[in-house]
């Protein structure tokens, strides 16, 4: 027998279904809770409340585990390529050899960005930050490709997915490129995704530009483990915002700007200069971790905690291990690699951390990596959304394949009630 919820509300009892997962997590299905009762349910922050069904990633965070499409983020990140793993988020399925040939080809007719984009760039001060003309950027494709905004079937959809991600790596880099005042990069076809990154943003046309595969590996693991997360803030945002049929560039670039708060994505930046003010101020950890703690100062410690994660973050765990790797390869011996690891030690052994959970998230160690590949602190946000391009895709479309409705939570009204009109004197 399928369970059910009782509901009391004056002495009336209500039943509402109970919804099972695949992974037997239960949810009790209030969508006729108003129309029985007048009343609905209000929890701030959704920490109480899922906002749909969805195939795509299954997140456990009392035992840690993290899976894509049933994979677990562990194998994807040792044997997948970001571009598979891209596929598999996007279309259900891993990609076979000639799927993934054929991706790749098809992302690679998309990858010149329109010229008269360069003017938009030019337009923003050299100091803007990358995430605010990155969403500036994205949102302005949709002028420059009308096309990908109505999709109306699977080949047109299919374009929109393959144009998104060849064109938002591009403009991606551009944000960096137009801070240092140089010339804009465009894609070379007959290179990787990734390799194009590192070329986009660092070639120089004064002298050939050499990749080294260890940063391109190191690159491609740290965009899978950002690739998907159900149901954080840029992707409910990027999900809310195409639930009013919105293209996909505008959905995307309101995931941008989601992800760019010091909450969400903007924490790897954070985190990077939180330990950089602890090396320049003697490596004290001691001091920073009662800041963390004393209610009467703003300072939290940044990388730390995560709204579902309260045992470990599964990539963290991989990232910090990737971060001793790859520094280790390139030789590079980083002081603020050890004051990390100070912290963490010091906060996993203090009561304030452990009586709430806190854990250090994908964030912490995720800034280390990037400074040693020589990525400029305030493009790491924009890193961030790299990685998370193909979830955001495969969120929405999923939210338009299951045809669901437009997002329009309510709310319980706190504000004056009627008032007579008076102009004030
Ligand atoms: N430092 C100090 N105290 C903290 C921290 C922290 N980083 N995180 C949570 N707390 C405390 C918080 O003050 C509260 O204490 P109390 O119960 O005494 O009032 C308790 O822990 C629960 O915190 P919360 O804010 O209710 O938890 P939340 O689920 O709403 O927030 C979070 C989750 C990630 C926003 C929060 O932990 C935080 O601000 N962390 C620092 C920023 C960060 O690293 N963000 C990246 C998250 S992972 C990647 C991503 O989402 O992009």
């Amino acid at each position: 027998m399928s369970k059910t919820a009782i509901l009391e509300i004056d002495g009336k009892k209500y039943e509402f279904p109970v919804i099972k997962g695949s992974e037997n997590e239960e949810a009790i299905n209030i969508n006729k809770l108003r129309d029985l009762t007048g009343a609905i349910t209000i929890d701030p922050g959704f920490k109480n409340s899922g906002s749909c069904t969805s195939g795509i990633t299954f997140l456990d965070g009392e035992l840690g585990i993290l899976r894509y499409r049933g994979y677990a983020i562990e194998d994807l990140a040792d044997k997948a390529s970001f571009l598979e793993v891209s596929y598999l988020l996007i279309f259900g399925e891993l990609p076979t050899a000639a799927q993934l040939e054929q991706f790749e080809t098809d992302i690679r007719k998309h990858t010149l960005v329109n010229e008269e984009m360069k003017g938009i760039i030019d337009g923003f001060p050299k100091t803007a930050h990358p995430m605010g003309v990155l969403a500036a950027l994205t949102s302005a494709l949709t002028a420059f490709n009308p096309k990908s905004v109505n999709v109306e079937n699977e080949k047109e959809l299919y374009q929109a997915v393959c144009k998104t991600m060849g064109k938002f790596l591009v403009i991606a880099t551009w944000t960096y490129r137009k801070s240092m005042g140089y010339p804009l990069n465009y894609y070379d076809n007959t290179k990787g995704y990734v390799e194009n990154f590192m070329r986009l943003m660092f070639e120089l046309p004064t002298e050939p530009y050499k990749s080294s595969s260890v940063v391109i590996d190191a690159l491609d693991k740290l965009f899978i483990l950002h690739a998907d997360h159900e149901q954080n803030c840029s992707t409910s945002t990027v999900r809310m915002v195409g639930s009013s049929h919105a293209g996909l560039f505008a959905s995307i670039s309101a995931g941008v700007s989601a992800l760019w708060g010091p909450l969400h994505g903007g924490a790897n930046q954070a985190v990077l200069e939180m330990l950089e003010e602890i090396h320049q101020n003697g490596g004290d950890t001691e001091k920073y971790l009662a800041k963390a703690k004393d209610k009467n100062d703003p300072f939290r410690l940044m990388g730390f905690g995560h709204r579902v994660y309260k045992n470990f973050d599964p990539r963290a765990k991989i990232i910090k291990k990737a971060a001793n790797e790859v520094l280790g390869t390139l030789g590079v011996d980083d002081p603020i690699l050890e004051i990390a690891k100070k912290l963490e030690a010091a906060a996993l052994e203090d009561e304030y951390f452990k009586a709430r959970n806190l854990y250090p998230n994908v964030d912490f160690y995720s800034g280390i990596i990037y400074r040693a590949l020589g990525i400029p602190t305030d493009m790491f946000t924009v890193m961030f959304a790299i990685g998370r391009l193909p979830g955001w895709i495969a969120q929405w479309k999923e939210m338009r394949e299951n045809k669901e409705p437009i997002g329009r939570p309510r709310q319980v009204y706190t504000g004056a009630p009627l008032r007579e009109f008076k102009k004030p004197v």
